[in-house]
C-alpha cells in the first residue's frame, strides 16, 4: 500500500501561515505538519526527522514546503533544508515565502500569453522587492531586456548586479537599474516598454494614469497590488487581460488564479519524487506545462 502523502510545513512566522497550510489541504496533502517560529538551527533536526523515517522507496510521499511571510528568514530555511541532505536519501521541498515565487512565476506567465517574452523590453517597479525581484530575474532568464526600478539607484543596482549572478550572465544590458526618481530615465525606459509589472509594497502607487498613457508600445501591464490605491492607476484589482487598445491588462486578483493553480500543482509535483527542489526557476517550469 502506497504510504500517505506527508507534508511538513516549515515556517519562520510565530503562526505557520493559515493560507500555505489551506493551499496544502487543498492540493490533496493527507498530513500537514506544521511548524511554526523555525530558525535555521532548528532545520537539520527536522528535516532528519523526515528523511530516516521511511524507506528510499517511499520517500518520495514525504514532502517539505517552506512559507510563511517573512520572504528572507524563509530563504535561509530553505538553505538550511537543503543544506541537511545528504546522498539520495532526502525528500523533495518547495519554498514560497510570502506567495514570493508563485506570485511572480503567475504574473510572467500572464505576460506571456500576449507577446513572446524573448527580446521584448520590460519595466520591473519595486523590482529590489521578492516579488520584484523575481519577476525580473525570470524575465531576464527568457530574454527580456528588463529595467528594473526603485526608489534608490544604488539598490535597484545591486539587485540587478545579484540577479546577473544568479543567473550567470556577464550581459549588463540585460537588466538595467533605473531609480523613480530620475524622471527623465523612467519615462524612457516606459516608453520603450512592451510589459510592465507594479510589484510595489501594498497600497503604494507608482505609476498614475498619464504615466500609464504615455506608453505607446505596452501589450501588458500587470499589477500586483490589491491594497487601494492600485499600483498603476486605472488598473483594476480584478483585471483579467482586459483589453485597453492594443493593451491587455491584469490586477492582483487577475493574476491570482493563475498563481493559486501554480501553487498547487507545484505541491502535486512533490510528491512525484524525492529530490524536487522548487525555487522560482522550477515553479516557473511547473507552470509553463499548466
Ligand atoms: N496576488 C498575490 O497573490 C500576491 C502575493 C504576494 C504579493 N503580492 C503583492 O505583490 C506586491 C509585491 O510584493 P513584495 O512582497 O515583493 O512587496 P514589498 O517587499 O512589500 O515591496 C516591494 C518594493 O516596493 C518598494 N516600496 C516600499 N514602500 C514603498 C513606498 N512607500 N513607495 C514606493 N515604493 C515602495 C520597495 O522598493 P524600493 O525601496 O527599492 O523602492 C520594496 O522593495 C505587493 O503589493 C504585494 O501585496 C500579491
Amino acid at each position: 500500500m502506497e504510504p500517505q502523502r506527508i507534508l511538513i510545513q516549515l515556517d519562520p512566522d510565530r503562526h505557520a501561515s493559515v493560507f500555505d497550510a489551506v493551499v496544502a489541504i487543498d492540493s490533496n496533502v493527507q498530513h500537514l505538519l506544521q511548524y511554526s517560529d523555525v530558525e535555521p538551527e532548528s532545520v537539520r533536526g527536522l528535516v532528519h526527522g523526515a528523511m530516516f523515517t521511511r524507506g528510499p522507496a517511499d520517500l518520495k510521499n514525504t514532502a517539505i514546503f517552506v512559507g510563511g511571510s517573512q520572504v528572507s528568514a524563509g530563504e535561509a530555511l530553505f538553505k538550511a533544508v537543503r543544506q541537511s541532505f545528504f546522498g539520495p536519501v532526502r525528500c523533495s521541498v518547495m519554498f514560497d515565502g510570502n506567495g514570493a515565487n508563485t506570485t511572480a512565476v503567475a504574473a510572467v506567465l500572464s505576460a506571456a500569453k500576449h507577446l513572446p517574452l524573448s527580446g521584448c523590453r520590460s519595466v520591473v517597479l519595486g523590482g529590489t522587492g521578492p516579488v520584484g525581484g523575481r519577476v525580473a530575474k525570470l524575465m531576464a532568464r527568457q530574454g527580456s531586456h528588463v529595467c528594473l526600478v526603485s526608489r534608490d539607484l544604488a539598490k535597484a543596482q545591486s539587485a540587478c548586479e545579484q540577479i546577473l549572478k544568479q543567473i550567470g550572465s556577464t550581459d549588463q544590458a540585460a537588466l538595467q537599474a533605473c531609480a523613480s526618481s530620475d524622471q527623465n530615465a523612467l519615462r524612457v525606459a516606459l516608453g520603450e516598454a512592451q510589459v510592465v509589472f507594479a510589484c510595489g509594497a501594498a497600497g503604494v502607487q507608482l505609476l498614475n494614469r498619464d504615466q500609464l498613457s504615455a506608453c505607446p508600445k505596452l501589450k501588458v501591464v500587470i499589477d500586483l497590488n490589491a491594497v487601494p490605491p492600485e499600483g498603476i492607476e486605472g488598473i483594476s484589482v480584478m483585471d483579467k487581460a482586459v483589453q485597453r487598445g492594443e493593451r491587455f491588462d491584469y490586477g492582483a486578483v487577475g493574476v491570482g488564479g493563475l498563481k493559486m493553480k501554480i501553487h498547487r500543482a507545484a505541491i502535486g509535483k512533490l510528491f512525484t519524487c524525492n529530490d524536487a527542489v522548487l525555487d522560482a526557476e522550477e515553479i516557473f517550469a511547473i507552470g509553463q506545462s499548466l
